[in-house]
């Protein structure tokens, strides 16, 4: 294989902390493989703007653009979610970072590690056995429609919900091929009963579907959506839904894979990948080693399996990561009741002992 670029966006808040270990496990892999990865770092978010003054330096651009994935952290501060007058905001340099390269799909796989059954709020009946992957539109909607202004002198705040028909057929593609490789049915999830960019959402669909003639479509209402997610997440098999719809429901699923700090998320397009955890930047416990790096652990799986086609290697480090998980060990945010006290990891902790269960694979598998 040749040499791959790897651009690795800490971030902000406990980015840092959990790109370390990503980075560490995808080091590891290309050492024991013989891969060469060439990682290179860049500024983004809130530490992009107080080192250059904006959230996506050109700088981060290029690097990226030249890249063949993207590893990325977390983006967000607290001092601008108090202050919404703040023009400049770490969130655009990731909203930024998605159009320029052309990401308008993101994936999200939400699945629960048998082992964190009792990690979660809700039963582990409902949950054991539930397997959702969500296509969330990423480059279009309301994140991105204009006019998005004040008006008369701030007292009117305006957004834009707009869709356009090739929008919503590549997205709708993507989710159509990748639910004929697993479970044949497609949920796409719209508000077609109010809003006029979800009958179009619904009709480019409906259009699509016809060529999976397999594949069973259900059109569903985000409400509704939203309330079928926990009541019995085993009836979903793939998601897809539009950008905002996807923002809101990931979170409310990552219930369904015990904790925001298990899932991981792949933005792809055309050409680059960008491979994240969908938890932000936790300001909270910055700094404490005590994050969760198995996020973006298995972004980096993600990575090796969507950029790079190394479905086997990314396996390994699923496996490393259920391994640790089976052994009882467990971060702060994971742990529940039944946890016992010299079982509960920190952050640095937890990344040794993925990088451990990974190396005893490889030395099975391969010669390091
Ligand atoms: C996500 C995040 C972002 C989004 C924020 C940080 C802009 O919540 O990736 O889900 O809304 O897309
Ligand atoms: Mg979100």
């Amino acid at each position: 294989m040749e040499p791959k670029k790897i651009v690795v966006l800490a971030g902000d808040g406990i980015g840092k902390e959990v790109t370390f270990w990503g980075t560490e496990v995808l080091r590891l892999i290309g050492k024991g493989f013989g891969y060469r990865f060439e990682i290179d770092e860049a500024l983004i978010g809130h530490s992009a703007i107080e080192v250059t003054g904006n959230p996506l330096p050109q700088e981060t651009l290029d690097k990226c653009k030249s890249a063949d994935a993207v590893l990325l952290g977390a983006v967000g501060h607290p001092k601008y979610d108090n202050d919404p007058s703040l023009k400049v905001r770490p969130e655009q340099g990731l909203l930024k970072i998605r159009k320029e390269l052309g990401l308008y799909c993101n994936i999200r796989p939400i699945k629960i590690f048998d082992e964190l059954l009792d990690a979660s709020s809700l039963k582990p009946e409902i949950l054991k056995g539930a397997d959702i992957l969500f296509f969330r539109e990423l480059t279009g909607g309301i994140y991105f429609g204009e006019p998005r202004e004040r008006r008369d002198n701030g007292k009117v705040g305006l957004d834009t919900m707009v869709y356009s028909y090739s929008e919503v057929k590549r997205i709708a593609k993507k989710a159509f091929d990748a639910a004929s490789k697993r479970n044949n049915r497609v949920h796409s999830v719209d508000k077609a009963n109010v809003l006029e960019s979800s009958r179009l959402w619904r009709e480019v669909v409906q259009e699509v579907a016809k060529e999976y003639p397999d594949v069973e479509c259900i059109h569903m209402f985000v409400d509704n959506a939203a309330m079928q997610l926990i009541k019995d997440p085993k009836q979903f098999d793939v998601v897809l839904t539009g950008n905002m719809f996807g923002d809101i429901l990931t979170d409310e699923a990552s219930q369904i894979a015990g904790s925001m700090g298990m899932l991981a998320s792949a933005s792809i397009g055309d050409q680059i990948g960008l491979y994240e955890p969908i938890h932000g930047a936790a300001h909270d416990i910055t700094g404490m080693n005590i994050a969760n790096p198995l996020a973006t652990i298995l972004s980096a799986a993600l990575m090796l399996d969507i950029s790079f086609d190394l479905q086997e290697e990314s396996q390994i480090i699923i496996d490393a990561v259920d391994k640790v998980l089976k052994q009882g060990f467990r971060t702060r945010d994971i742990a529940s009741e039944s946890t016992a006290p010299d079982k509960i990891l920190d952050t640095e902790q937890t990344g040794l002992k993925v990088l451990q269960a990974i190396k005893s694979t490889m030395s099975r598998s391969v010669l390091i």
